[in-house]
């Protein structure tokens, strides 16, 4: 439990967000609530995860609403927002997979968490980033409430901004037998999807207050962006975000509309600035051409999720500039080009799923047989092989399978700009290792690295077979 469990502070504490400690503290040096082993349980269930969705309910308000920046902020929310209208453009910090489910890896998910705070304390003001967004699996190995502070609530304590989420697979898997009242998605809603900016139980005596997102998918609605986030539900694999027409009896519908009435409000709007859409669970994920040795990682990617994006986007004449996903614990950064309308855009599709649970390779042995590294630049069109708008190739730009790292995004009223910014042994704090440049006009990648990262080869290097427990 968390350190003051047997303390509950009165409700509500404050009446605007809090979104730190206001000074840092000495890192923690190990949990506060033991975290035995889950190997046998997943033992007894591995099945499931391939098999048990969740329903969720739907989003507050009306599938057009907007959930602003400035409503985070509070009540100073407006001002803050003009300040960075006025400075003519937006930063932000965007990673997934943050939540160390054992003592050993407590300190990777610490080394990160405390570079990105780090970082938001460093910047130049203009730079400053604003907020920071979580692509999924936060707290592991089944988003429990007892875990929330040490995964959670205690690495981000000093992250002086909001900080929102989706929901990943980690975060919405139901162990049979878990209480309703328990289910992980009522624990993720009370802390991400709350009415009012309180302080949870399961942030203990610490400051941060709930976020009050209108669900588990959203539009987040900040100066030169939009966010448009969706819950691919609780599976390993695949991602899921409807019921696909029956397949999935127990999931709502709710999101097709959602992203319907989101997009079609971009051209209604008039809104000029970048679109981004964020899903746990990647549309793309590396994995060897068929016949070639070995097999890739530990997940895959989402067709299906991807068809359905691409057909509702398709209908409504919109397209996003940019894709963002978790889960592959590692980095990896492609480039899709598709005819869309009279027009060609080349779509980032970034996995970054190294925020500190685990690294883990691209690729694993199969059958006896390693399984050679892709070489960045690969095309890899293959793993689009029946798209639902014109694509004409997929890149695999760049990846990153050996050390942790986030994102730090730029948008001004021309440009979206990621950095991918390593942490570990010999990373830089201040030199991405991966960089792309999109025009949002065009929808086309201006700029982008052209330089392998610090100490790391992009061929030749085989797998070992590094083969994990899914998660
Ligand atoms: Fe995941």
């Amino acid at each position: 439990m968390p350190r003051n469990a047997a303390y509950r502070l009165p409700q509500p504490l404050f009446d605007e967000p809090t979104f730190s400690q206001g000074r840092p503290t000495p890192d923690p040096t190990r949990f506060r609530v033991p975290h035995p082993s889950d190997a046998e349980l997943y033992k007894r269930i591995q099945g499931l995860l391939y098999e048990d969705v969740v329903p969720f309910p739907a989003a507050r308000g009306t599938a057009a609403d907007l959930y602003e920046l400035s409503t985070a902020l509070g009540p100073h929310g407006p001002e803050e927002t003009a300040a960075v209208a006025r400075a003519g453009r937006i930063v932000f910090h965007m990673v997934g997979d943050i939540g160390a489910s054992t003592a050993a890896k407590y300190p990777g998910e610490l080394r990160v968490s405390d570079r990105i705070t780090n970082d938001i304390r460093t910047s130049a003001p203009a730079e400053r980033p604003q907020f920071l967004y979580l692509l999924g699996d936060l707290v592991y190995d089944f988003g429990e409430a007892q875990y929330y502070y040490d995964q959670f609530y205690e690495p981000y304590r000093d992250y002086p901004a909001p900080i929102f989420a989706i929901p990943g697979n980690h975060d919405s898997f139901v162990v049979p037998g878990t209480p309703s009242a328990q289910a992980p998605l009522v624990t993720f809603q009370r802390n991400f999807c709350a009415t009012e900016p309180i302080v949870t139980p399961e942030a203990g005596s610490l400051h941060r207050t709930a976020m009050t997102q209108p669900g588990v998918y959203f539009t987040l609605d900040a100066p030169f962006v939009r966010i448009v986030g969706l819950f691919s539900n609780a599976l390993e694999d695949p991602g899921v975000i409807s019921s696909e027409d029956g397949k999935w009896a127990a999931i709502p519908d709710y999101q097709l509309d959602f992203l319907t009435a989101q997009l079609r409000r971009v051209t209604s709007d008039g809104f000029s600035g970048a679109l981004l859409l964020a899903v746990h669970h990647p549309p793309f994920c590396y994995e060897p051409p068929a016949g070639a040795p070995g097999a890739g990682g530990i997940h895959q990617g989402s067709p299906a999720v991807l068809a359905q994006i691409d057909r509702i986007c398709a209908a409504a004449g919109v397209y996003p500039h940019a894709f963002l996903s978790g889960h592959a614990h590692n980095y990896q950064r492609f480039t899709r080009s598709i005819r869309f309308g009279s027009s060609g855009y080349q779509v980032p599709f970034l996995v970054c799923g190294g925020g500190g649970h685990d690294v883990s390779s691209l690729v694993r042995a199969q059958g006896g047989a390693a399984a050679p590294e892709p070489a960045d630049g690969a095309d890899v069109s293959y793993l689009d092989p029946q798209p639902a708008v014109p694509a004409t190739r997929l890149v695999l730009e760049r990846h990153d399978d050996r050390t942790y790292g986030y994102l730090r995004v730029a948008v001004d009223a021309k440009q979206l700009r990621f950095d991918f910014y390593q942490v570990g042994t010999g990373a830089s704090p201040s030199q991405p290792a991966d960089s792309v440049t999109v025009a949002l006009a065009s929808h086309t990648v201006v700029a982008g690295s052209t330089t392998a990262p610090a100490g790391r080869r992009t061929e030749g290097r085989r797998s070992a077979g590094l083969l994990r427990r899914k998660r």
